[in-house]
């Protein structure tokens, strides 16, 4: 079948978003398509690039930031602080693999949720489930949670100030976040953190800071260099509406580019081969994740392949493992086999965080710590025992101080997450979790 930017309209569409005015639709789609990209080619074939050489054990890819993105959290406190700690933890672990780190922002465009109910109810009133900000909006009352296609509109203008903010930032004086004088290390002083731990994780920083002290005294061409830092964009390519309107051909490059983010992926709840989501996905010159849950079989991950890079191109399929700690360790090891015996280039990452998700009787979600490193630890372990490349990590985090996950060297438990519960979705680590979980994962690179 020949694939069009629109060809996915003929596939079966799941997680499709209720819209019920198609002039209303049409007219936001028509304008999503004259506005400019939010990326361009060049980025995404360097992105591309990249993650070739994570493939080969040559990189690190750190993914990570909100579970659901809102347009009100596009303010520059946020997105500062979550620039911050995604560029402190990519020090950490540049540090413990020894190789460069690709950093990808949840960010951007993480607009778009998959609900497992498209009704919610509360008291005796039902309403539409909350799809995300791309869709319709958070509080639970009718007005709220109509679903609206001018937010495709808002998300993408959205997406590009948050960008346009980013951009600034690494081209100007925020590279000074480099440097361990300005992390928040309070929480090395907890009690409950071993003394092993904190030891290692205060010689972890030092040598850190003296790498970058060594830098410095190489010379000012060199500090250049190494504050010119980059950040790559991602999402979840659920809103077929808002990916198809932004994907173009460019001057002298052949193909579509998806040009609302960098790498688009497909969810746990969306890749089916023969649905929508993969006719889209199979069509453009981006990289692609697709996330390999716990009922995922060696035959669906290569017939998912099979779709989406039939020509076996190197850069092009990450596959984001979520299995949860209890089934990473059995689970993980027959995809793996089956791949590498059919000789597949992917990347493959693990995202520790929805196959950990649990509900405490008061009925919030949250996640533990633990669990999350012991499904990194077991993925690790995995790929060392079957001989393939640990490529990368994908996280649910926020530079804030929330409560949302427990554990972690400051010992949040269940009563803590009422204090600061912020996520309109899935919960995330918090600064200090996500610092410290980058000190672990060193350590068992480095193991
Ligand atoms: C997500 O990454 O927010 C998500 C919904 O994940 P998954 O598709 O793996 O459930
Ligand atoms: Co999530």
């Amino acid at each position: 079948m020949t694939w069009s930017p629109e060809s996915w309209k003929s596939r079966p569409i799941a997680h499709a978003p209720p819209y019920d005015d198609a002039d209303a639709l049409d007219e936001a789609v028509t304008q999503l398509k004259r506005l400019p990209p939010l990326v361009t080619s060049f980025e995404v074939e360097r992105l591309k690039s990249q993650i070739a050489e994570a493939q080969r054990g040559e990189r690190l890819v750190l993914q990570g930031g909100d579970c659901a993105e809102t347009l009100d959290d596009c303010t520059p406190d946020v997105i500062t602080r979550k620039l911050k700690i995604l560029l402190q933890m990519s020090m950490v672990l540049i540090h413990g693999a020894q190789r460069p780190v690709v950093r990808i922002g949840r960010f951007a465009g993480q607009y778009a949720k998959p609900r497992s109910k498209p009704l919610e109810k509360q008291g005796g009133k039902e309403l539409p489930s909350y799809f995300g900000d791309l869709v319709n909006r958070a509080p639970f009352d009718e007005s709220s949670r109509k679903v609206d296609p001018q937010l495709l509109l808002e998300g993408y203008k959205h997406a590009g100030l948050t960008l346009n903010f980013i951009r600034s930032l690494v081209v100007s004086g925020f590279a000074d976040l480099h440097h361990p004088e300005y992390w928040d290390l309070a929480f090395l002083e907890s009690a409950s953190l071993d003394d092993e731990l904190r030891e290692q994780y205060r010689a972890t920083v030092e040598e850190v800071s003296a790498a970058l002290r060594f830098m410095q005294a190489l010379g000012e061409q060199t500090v250049d260099e190494l504050s010119r830092v980059e950040f790559f964009t991602s999402h979840e390519g659920l809103n077929l509406y808002y990916e198809s309107s932004q994907t173009r051909t460019v001057p002298r490059r052949e193909g579509w580019y998806d040009l609302s983010t960098h790498l688009p992926w497909i969810g746990e709840r969306t890749r089916d081969p023969d649905g929508a989501h993969v006719e889209f996905f199979r069509g453009i010159r981006n990289p692609v994740g697709a996330k390999v849950g716990p009922t995922a079989s060696g035959d669906d991950v290569i017939r998912l392949l099979d779709a989406l890079n039939p020509d076996d191109e190197p850069g092009k399929i990450v596959l984001i493992t979520r299995m949860g700690a209890g089934h990473i360790r059995d689970g993980l090891p027959p995809i793996l086999e089956r791949v590498q015996k059919e000789g597949r280039t992917v990347l493959w990452m693990s995202d520790p965080m929805h196959g950990n998700t649990v509900s405490t009787s008061s009925g919030r979600k949250t996640r533990d710590f633990d669990a999350v490193l012991d499904e990194i630890e077991g993925a690790i372990a995995v790929h060392q025992g079957v001989g393939t490349v640990f490529g990368g990590v994908h996280f649910e985090l926020t530079g804030d101080d929330v409560t949302e996950c427990t554990g972690g060297a400051e010992g949040l438990t269940e009563d803590d997450l009422e204090r600061n519960y912020a996520s309109l979705c899935d919960p995330r680590l918090n600064y200090r979790q996500s610092l410290e979980m980058s000190f672990r994962i060193a350590r068992s690179l480095q193991r």
